[in-house]
């Protein structure tokens, strides 16, 4: 048991492995966040290298951010005079949060009168900002321009959330949630080798039901496809997440389409492949069967003696059937590690690509953050071995594009 969680832990994907990060915290409120921030970045593999000015030591001290960081935290342009320059020629990234009106307005005009201000001009790699601030100031037209002044550089940007504020009122100018921030830090160094591609992701379980409070469902968290719709986004890609109900939280950057029965997500599906794609990998769990009665009010318990199954409509089948296709991913879970049934799915319902997993395997079940799977195509087949569901996405992701690109070399498995 404790073994097994020990490696869990280890399949963790460090994105940011040997990247330095320099951060600069502005002053605003939302900068008592970032000692979570540095710390995730660092769990992602990172080193992180704080800037703050003035403003954001009355929110957060250096002090904080010296011991989440293990790093000197700069607070001056004079603290050692050449620093403004060493520190972003040691950087891969540099990263703004919270980045409020004012440091974006000295970014979009050139003024250098502050550590962070006169990084930004020394540093010549990629750049993200993540603004928070009240919501009339996001909006207000001078602050846009300088904003799209900056998008227009090439400089990313990442949030604001809409929610309440710390000003006590609602709107846009929320700080993007940690997890956001750092997907943007992961994307900006990231080849965009899926840009142009639109990516359909299906994920999580479909519910059919009985009557209106019982339903019948299977135990897909939808991390699977939730990992492939994230991957996707960080490569480039323009990403429609359909879901069934899960516990988490949309990838920001994709479109997500909520369902909840096999019905409403092949309506789902068969739309937005009407409207174009590249591929559709179908990591949902959809239900095979659902009642064949609704019942429009509770059944009584005394009443049912069996319940009548219909089978739903295969959705990779009907989308398959259609002239103008995507590319067909589509999941096999078996309960055992032969591979042949999953061969024959992919014939029978003419995917172009089948992900093999073996639910009884260790670590590769369902509500697992790893899995362990074979990538089959009709040119062979890929073992990933136990990896976390972040780094399968990846794989399933690469041998997606090697088909396209025809730079594949298959690695034939005896089974
Ligand atoms: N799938 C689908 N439409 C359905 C059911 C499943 O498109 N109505 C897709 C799933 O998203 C998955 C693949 O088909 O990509 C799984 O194939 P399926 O034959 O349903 O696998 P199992 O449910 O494991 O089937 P079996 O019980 O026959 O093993």
């Amino acid at each position: 048991m404790r073994s097994s969680s020990a490696a869990r832990r280890n399949q963790k994907l460090k994105r940011l492995k040997n990247r330095s990060v320099l951060l600069g915290v502005s002053g605003g409120v939302a900068a008592y966040k970032t000692a979570d921030l540095v710390r995730r970045l660092k769990d992602d593999g990172a080193s992180v290298t704080v800037m703050m000015t003035g403003a954001a030591q009355q929110f957060i001290t250096p002090l904080s951010l010296q011991v989440a960081s293990q790093n000197t935290v700069y607070t001056s342009i004079f603290q050692d005079p050449l620093t403004h320059i060493s520190l972003p020629a040691q950087a891969d990234i540099m990263l703004i949060a919270p980045a409020t009106a004012n440091i974006i307005a000295k970014f979009a005009n050139g003024i250098a009168d502050d550590i962070l201000s006169t990084a930004f001009l020394a540093f010549q790699g990629p750049v993200v900002v993540a603004p928070s601030m009240n919501w009339k100031m996001y909006e207000h037209p001078v602050f846009q321009a300088n904003l799209k002044r900056l998008l227009s550089l090439g400089i990313r940007q990442v949030g604001p959330e809409s929610g309440p504020l710390a000003c006590g009122e609602e709107g846009a100018g929320r700080l993007a949630e940690v997890a956001a921030i750092i997907d943007a830090v992961a994307a900006a160094m990231t080849e965009q080798d899926l840009a142009g591609k639109k990516v359909i992701v299906s994920a999580g379980p479909t519910r059919e039901y009985l009557d209106p409070v019982r339903f019948i469902s299977n135990r897909s968290s939808g991390k699977m496809g939730f990992s492939i719709a994230r991957a996707a986004l960080r490569r480039g890609a323009e990403v429609v997440l359909i879901s069934g109900p899960t516990a988490l939280k949309s990838p920001s950057g994709a479109v997500l389409r909520q369902v909840d029965t096999a019905a409403q997500m092949l309506r789902a599906v068969t739309e937005e492949t009407e409207k174009g794609a590249s591929v559709l990998i179908m990591a949902a769990a959809v239900a095979d069967f659902r009642p064949a009665e609704q019942a429009r009010t509770k059944m009584e318990k005394q009443r049912v003696r069996a319940i009548a199954l219909d089978r739903t409509e295969d959705i990779i089948t009907r989308i398959a059937s259609r002239k103008k296709r995507p590319f067909i991913v589509g999941f096999a879970a078996e309960t055992g590690p032969d591979l042949k049934r999953a061969m024959l799915k992919m014939q029978t319902k003419k995917m172009d690509m089948i992900v093999f997993n073996d639910v009884t395997e260790e670590g590769a079940g369902f509500e697992t953050d790893t899995n362990s799977v074979v990538i089959i195509d009709r040119k062979g087949k890929v073992r990933t071995g136990l990896r976390s569901k972040d780094e399968i996405a990846d794989a399933i992701l690469d041998r997606y594009l090697k088909i396209k690109t025809r730079l594949y070399f298959p690695i034939l498995l005896k089974n």
